[in-house]
């Protein structure tokens, strides 16, 4: 979380630091700020959104061929403009971004108050520009080596760019647990948390390894590690383009990106299925093929979201594959003493690729000697580099915080990693992976169906839309799907949406049904679906207000149901690609009609780099 921008170069820097900015405010809302250097340095930076800091600075000079930003999701301290970023020393001559958490900031202030230091901030990054202050001022090093002795003393988390009046050429940048891109152009170089404010300036980037400092001059740059020793930087081309950053015609990034679903489940199998053959092939896998037949267990850690397509996973790994498999929210895994043996395979699911919790999850299972296969969306992340083999998802850019086609994705690289096992396995017969293939191959379509239902959707929503609580209900692998919708729901609307297993009602959640109560059935046409229908007709009795999401045709549920909405029929696996649609629509245009900030609801930050 937090988004960090930095340029040294000929340029202007103000103008791409604050595009830079917007392209980052997924990663963070809550206050920006810049500094740049003209004759001397200067810093402003403001609560709000990057908009709020533009209006803050409109009437000010900002010129200037080298600077920094920050767009803020706060850890410690509360949003407001002291608390922004830039943080700068007591004597005002360096100045730092921050995104993470440096976890050990209580003591080390503690020990710089002792010896005169004053903090203007309540933050953790406040800290470490002081103790780089105070180990120059100590011990004469130069700025350079001052750096690298102060992240020696830190414990925690950091992408970090520094800048010094007395050097106004150099920009130092560093990264430990939290990303940072460097992007090398000709007598110029950008920094940022990830490519999407450089890709228009240039496609040649260096991904920052942990515990490395760049020291960085608009013709010049020298990488070192933490210990001291020069790194040879690995500089690879983008294959992200500008058009995947736009809005293209849509009002929010969460609508464009959930009409882009057809396209982006059909990228993640292109050139991995072959339906005539019935063959799956998954080269990012395929080294550790011998492993994936040999494992006794498969454990999927992931958050939020990518959680809910764990639980997709873990239902078509068990059924077509036919192994035994566990999902994990990775933040109550990485706390647990968990039981891991080298014949466990860990699946590791992230859109962001540098979730905290999912990496600490990894961490531990290598420790013990499991497998890890990443599920990421996001080219060169954390998750994937620390992972022994994977499957990206190829979604493209998520932007709107809310996940909508990375998730389908996620249950689309699933379902051909659930495939590829039960082929290699031997749990599948020839033709019968043929027939789920050849079905597979049309989810596309189906989808560019299903989201025809989108008038439909809105109609609903305008009925619904002043509710205050929700039910979502599904059975096997729709109950994923529940808590997706509700999710969904409550993060971008802020309604109380809870998702359960259909058959759970009873149990509880029942009590909660009145004539105000919404409850939003996946009842499609499937092995369950007889009792779905019993179910709705539980909540029919009690008053409840049934909204329904059926298989195109369907006629007992739209005899009993108040509103239903029709998807096309598919296989069971494959129910959830479709069925997520219509509630994706229906949070979204809920939550439009209330007036809230889609594609940056309060509170939210896209990637969660702090545990
Ligand atoms: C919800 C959402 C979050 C993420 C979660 C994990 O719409 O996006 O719940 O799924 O923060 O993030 P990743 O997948 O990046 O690890």
């Amino acid at each position: 979380m937090c988004g960090i921008v930095g340029y040294i170069g000929y340029r202007d820097a103000y103008p791409i630091i604050i595009k830079g900015l917007h392209r980052l405010e997924y990663r963070g809302y809550d206050s920006a700020g810049v500094a740049l250097f003209d004759k001397e340095l200067k810093v402003y930076k403001k609560a709000g959104k990057v908009s709020d800091l533009e209006n803050f600075v409109k009437d000010i000079d900002l010129a200037g061929n080298i600077g920094m930003g920050h767009t803020r999701w706060a850890t410690h301290g509360a949003p407001s403009d002291r608390n922004s970023h830039p943080h700068s020393s007591g004597n005002r001559k360096l100045t730092i971004i921050h995104n993470g958490i440096i976890e050990n900031y209580g003591v080390i202030k503690e020990a710089l108050t002792a010896s005169g230091h004053v903090f203007k901030s309540d933050t953790d990054t406040e800290v470490l520009i002081h103790l780089i202050e105070n180990i120059q001022l100590e011990t004469g090093l130069d700025l350079r080596e001052a750096v690298r002795v102060a992240l020696n003393k830190v414990v925690g988390a950091y992408a970090i760019v520094i800048m010094s009046s007395d050097d106004p050429d150099e920009l130092i940048a560093a990264r430990k647990g939290s990303p940072l891109v460097i992007g090398v152009g000709k007598g110029e170089y950008f920094v940022a948390s990830d490519a999407t404010p450089i890709v228009e300036y240039t496609r040649n980037v260096i991904y920052l390894n942990d515990n490395e400092i760049a020291y960085i001059r608009k013709d010049d740059l020298l990488v070192k590690n933490i210990d001291n020793t020069i790194q040879i930087p690995y500089v690879q081309e983008l294959e992200l383009k500008l058009e995947m950053l736009e809005k293209g015609g849509y009002d929010h990034f969460m609508m464009k990106e959930i009409y882009e679903q057809p396209r982006s489940i059909r990228d993640c199998m292109r050139g991995r299925i072959y339906p005539k053959t019935g063959k799956v092939q998954l080269g990012g896998i395929k080294e550790y093929t011998e492993k994936l037949k040999n494992i006794d267990r498969i454990i999927i850690v992931a958050c939020g979201t990518s959680w809910h397509a764990g639980l997709v996973g873990e239902y078509l790994i068990e059924e077509y594959a036919r192994i035994p498999v566990e999902v994990e929210y990775a933040s109550e895994f990485r706390y647990r003493n968990p039981i891991i043996t080298e014949k466990d395979l860990v699946i590791a699911i992230s859109q962001s690729g540098e979730t905290a919790d999912t990496m600490a999850a990894i961490e531990l299972a290598k420790e013990k000697g499991a497998t890890i296969f990443g599920v990421c969306n996001v080219v060169g992340a954390s998750i994937p580099r620390v992972s022994h083999a994977g499957v990206y998802t190829h979604a493209g850019p998520e932007i709107g915080v809310a996940s909508t086609k990375a998730f389908t994705a996620q249950v689309t690289a699933l379902t051909l990693i659930a495939f590829y096992a039960a082929q290699q396995r031997g749990a599948i017969t020839q033709s019968k992976l043929i027939e789920y293939l050849t079905e597979l191959n049309e989810i596309p379509d189906l989808v560019e169906r299903a989201l025809l239902c989108n008038d439909h959707v809105k109609e609903i929503a305008a009925a619904i839309k002043d509710t205050n609580n929700c039910l979502f209900l599904g059975r096997g692998s729709s109950f994923p799907v529940a808590l997706e919708g509700a999710l969904k729901l409550k993060e971008i609307s802020y309604i109380h949406a809870e998702g359960y297993p259909a058959a759970e009602m009873k149990h509880g959640p029942i009590a909660l049904i009145d004539e105000e109560m919404p409850v939003v059935f996946i009842a499609t046409k499937n092995s369950s679906y007889e009792k779905v229908v019993s179910n709705i007709q539980e909540v029919k009795a009690r008053k409840g207000k049934v909204i329904a999401i059926v298989s195109e045709g369907d006629v007992d549920v739209k005899n009993m149901a108040d509103y239903v909405i029709e998807i096309p029929q598919t296989n069971e696996a494959f129910v959830p690609l479709i069925a997520t649609i219509p509630l994706q629509l229906l949070a979204y245009h809920i939550a439009v009609m209330r007036g809230c900030n889609v594609d940056q609801p309060r509170n939210l930050a896209k990637s969660v780099t702090v545990e």
